[in-house]
């Protein structure tokens, strides 16, 4: 034993990295094992219901109106190909790698530990923020039907408008109701995900269908408006592509287009995450490329659809920002169906904050039980098989952060968060197909290793179509990561033990 590697191990430096059996052997032990209930089509109501959400309900108006007008529809196309590729290389890693905590999980198996700790600390934020931004939309959305209602909650309980602050009660009630839904158990949320899947994608299509007999056809002159310098546009506030090749900072045009695509990119955010619930999935092999590959295409469908209509119905340059669907029918003369386009939007955005919180223990659980985080967050409940205590420590985090902060800037923090974890699964997918050729595959990535390089020019591409001042962040957040790893994470890793072993 003295002279052979550890089985759990490969190497012993950053680049250790954990193999393919040792992950699914951790997951059979009964102390830290999730309960296997999903099928295929859990997984992609599961896919759909995180899927749509604040990104079509809320982003297509502020995109519409500021960076692309009619042409958002070719805005959401570019995201959704850029989406397609990367659903390609996580179906392939999901359905070789079937374990809790989705790229983290993939890259810890091919690219080794660093790269995955650096990517698993990505996706705490991406799915947090992400949690914390949808909560926020839907208590702008619940305000607006209370205020219909005649029962408006006061300024100082709504949040953070305008940089005046604020305090987001239901959004901060409502991340707190999901954690404790969350901590009964995935199979009572996918229920009540089902039916408000139901309701959100019945809204979504009486907008196209209702919609459509509504549009005014001069709204789509010209389809891209042409380019114009964006107002009060500082270097960070510009898209970093713009800065590199020192243009003046403008919105509209194909740019502009690119600029959109980069926003929109939010609406197709959570597709990963069915990779990240592979654990708990019956056949993992089969269901879960199904359940990504699924659900990303019917959501594609939806969005350019709705895009059209809503541009279609009123001038672009008119669109609101904050309700944009509901109100495109408002300004036509038709509050009924505004009224219940909220409701839908409301209910919606309930299980899309759900999942990414429940995406966001995963990942979090993932890490703990390989010990790069404290292991006691990775037990799970005795009765109701979840990972309890860092369901209650995460939701609670997140109540805090969509109680305080405003939605526009989190949303293009997650964006890129999310292109980065893409890049990584793509040049994973590459590698891991080098080092364990001989691993059975139940989906393949076609045209490996073109497709997944594409893939990863084409998330880099929305990437540096994003501000510059999210780049910074970004980069805030992964130093503070690396310090983390450091000091905790590579100290404690489940792998510095089977090093020792070997
Ligand atoms: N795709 C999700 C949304 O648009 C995150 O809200």
């Amino acid at each position: 034993m003295s002279t052979q590697q550890d089985p759990g191990s490969a190497g012993n430096g950053w680049f250790r990295t954990k193999n393919v059996e040792q992950s699914i052997r951790d997951t059979e032990e009964p102390e830290f094992q999730l309960r296997k209930t999903l099928s295929a089509l859990d997984l992609t109501v599961f896919g759909v219901g995180v899927i749509i959400g604040t990104g079509i309900f809320v982003l297509t108006g502020v995109v519409a109106r500021d960076n692309a007008g009619p042409a958002t529809a070719i805005a959401f196309v570019v995201s959704g190909i850029v989406c397609g590729l990367a659903a390609l290389c996580y179906a392939e890693f999901a359905s070789t790698v079937p374990v809790a905590g989705s790229a983290y999980t993939f890259s810890y198996a091919s690219l080794g530990e660093l790269p995955a700790w650096i990517i698993g600390w990505d996706l705490v934020l991406e799915l947090a923020l992400g949690c914390a931004v949808v909560a926020v939309g839907w208590s702008g959305y619940v305000r607006s039907l209370l205020e219909t209602a005649g029962a408006g909650l006061p300024d100082f309980l709504s949040g953070t408008h305008d940089g005046k602050f604020g305090f987001d009660l239901l959004a901060f009630l409502l991340v707190l109701v999901l954690t404790c839904v969350l901590i009964v158990g995935v199979k009572l949320s996918s229920r009540v995900t089902t039916v408000i899947v139901a309701v959100k994608v019945t809204v979504v299509l009486l907008v196209i269908i209702v919609g459509a007999f509504l549009i005014n056809g001069a709204n789509y002159t010209p389809f891209i408006p042409p380019s114009k310098p964006s107002p009060g546009g500082n270097g960070l506030t510009a898209p970093l592509i713009q800065l590199i090749f020192g243009f003046t900072p403008a919105n509209f045009g194909v740019m502009g287009i690119f600029t959109a695509a980069a926003v929109v990119f939010f609406a197709f955010i959570g597709f990963d995450i069915v990779a990240t619930a592979a654990e708990e999935t019956r056949d993992p092999q089969r269901d879960v490329p199904r359940g990504i590959l699924g659900s990303l295409f019917i959501c594609t469908v939806l969005y350019v659809a709705v895009s059209i209509v809503v541009t279609g119905m009123q001038h672009y340059s008119e669109l609101s920002v904050d309700a944009p669907l509901a109100d495109a029918f408002k300004a036509a003369g038709h509050p009924f169906w505004a009224g219940l386009i909220s409701f839908g939007a409301a209910v919606g955005l309930t299980s899309v904050s759900m999942i990414l919180l429940l995406g966001q223990t995963r990942v979090f659980f993932a890490m703990s039980r390989d010990g790069l985080l404290p292991r006691t967050f990775s037990h799970v409940h005795p009765r109701f098989g979840t990972p309890y205590r860092s369901t209650i420590l995460l939701g609670l985090i997140v109540a805090v952060v969509a109680g305080f902060t405003s939605i526009s800037e989190l949303a293009e923090l997650v964006n890129i968060g999310t292109l980065f974890a893409f890049v990584v699964v793509a040049l994973g997918v590459i590698l891991l197909r080098r080092q364990r050729p001989d691993l059975p595959r139940a989906f393949r990535t076609p045209l490996v290793p073109y497709l997944p390089v594409v893939s990863v020019l084409a998330s880099l591409w929305l990437m540096l179509n994003l501000p510059s001042e999210t780049w910074l962040r970004f980069g805030i957040w992964m130093v503070v990561g690396i310090v983390v790893y450091f000091a905790y994470g590579r100290g404690h890793s489940r792998l510095s033990g089977y090093g020792d072993s070997a």
